[in-house]
């Protein structure tokens, strides 16, 4: 006799659809900065449960019928739970991006005002994807729930601010964590430590508060804070590692590590400069 899985693959294929299609399709959000995602999600969830509940009657389900399958029932009507679950953090996430990159906005114009400069050159925030969020635990060998993510990932929320000077990314840190609703988490200083690479920034994860109808929630936001050139470092050592298979790798990853330190002294120097115009600060 055909599985009740083999019938709904059927079923799925005939209508065009593939239910990991639907899945990968509806949990993948867009950009912070990308208009209404509440819209688009709320109509997506929808979408999916129809789906999944035209399937359900489709199979003649119910608790007393002898064709019910009540394991693979359970397992649906939780995939239809953490689903809905999956997007409520997200949504979470997407919000505490909105926060905290409204309170690095603030201090930029402040600053700007007060010091006649932008210490703030770009800022770029994401959220991890549902595809990389599942290899970073399937690495760890830790199952794809969504109190797991909320539990072991603290980079689902992550935002990087490029500064103009190191003593910036330092002042910034500080005014940030003063602000009474963020919490240090933690903090990797790879300016003052670099890593052997030759990876040099300021890694802060924070916990920043999101008012819900429900009330406060604590979200963990990932914050790297590094100079420009530290950033024109990082984004060709990051092409780098997608091509592995580059003849004399070692050769360039000395001559990266070699660089990374004319960078830093490229940043130092500069801030040397803009004592010499603006005068010591
Ligand atoms: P992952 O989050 O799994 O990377 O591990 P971790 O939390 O121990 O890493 P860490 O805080 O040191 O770094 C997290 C992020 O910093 C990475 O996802 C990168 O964006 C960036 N990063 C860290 N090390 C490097 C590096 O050597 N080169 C580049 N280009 N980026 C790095
Ligand atoms: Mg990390």
């Amino acid at each position: 006799m055909e599985s009740n899985e083999a019938a709904l693959d059927k079923k799925a294929t005939a209508d065009g659809l593939d239910l990991s299609d639907i899945v990968e399709y509806e949990t993948e959000l867009p950009r912070a900065d990308e208009k209404a995602p509440e819209k688009r999600d709320k109509k997506e969830t929808k979408t999916l449960l129809r789906y999944l509940e035209n399937h359900l009657v489709d199979m003649n389900v119910d608790k007393y019928g002898q064709s019910t399958p009540e394991g693979y029932l359970r397992e649906m009507l939780s995939l239809k739970d953490e689903l809905t679950n999956f997007q409520t953090l997200m949504m979470h996430y997407e919000c505490a991006l909105c926060e905290i990159q409204t309170k690095i906005e603030v201090m930029d114009r402040e600053l700007a005002l007060v010091q006649n400069r932008n210490p703030i050159e770009s800022i770029k925030s994401r959220i991890k994807t549902p595809r990389s969020i599942f290899e970073k635990l399937d690495r760890r060998g830790i199952d794809f729930t969504v109190s797991n993510i909320e539990r072991y990932l603290q980079d689902i929320a992550g935002i990087r601010v490029i500064c103009s000077f190191i003593d910036d990314i330092y002042k910034l840190r500080d005014c940030l964590i003063d602000q009474d609703d963020i919490i240090l988490l933690e903090e990797k200083d790879y300016i003052r430590y670099p890593k052997d690479n030759g990876y040099r920034s300021l890694h802060l994860i924070l916990a920043v508060p999101i008012y819900l109808t429900s009330g406060k929630h604590m979200v963990k936001v990932e914050v790297q804070l590094r100079t420009i050139a530290m950033d024109f470092w990082a984004s060709i050592d990051h092409k780098m590692k997608y091509k592995r298979d580059i003849p004399n790798g070692q050769s360039i990853t000395e001559e990266l590590q070699y660089v990374a330190e004319m960078i830093n002294q490229l940043d130092r120097r500069m801030i040397q400069l803009r004592e010499k115009i603006d005068g010591p600060s």
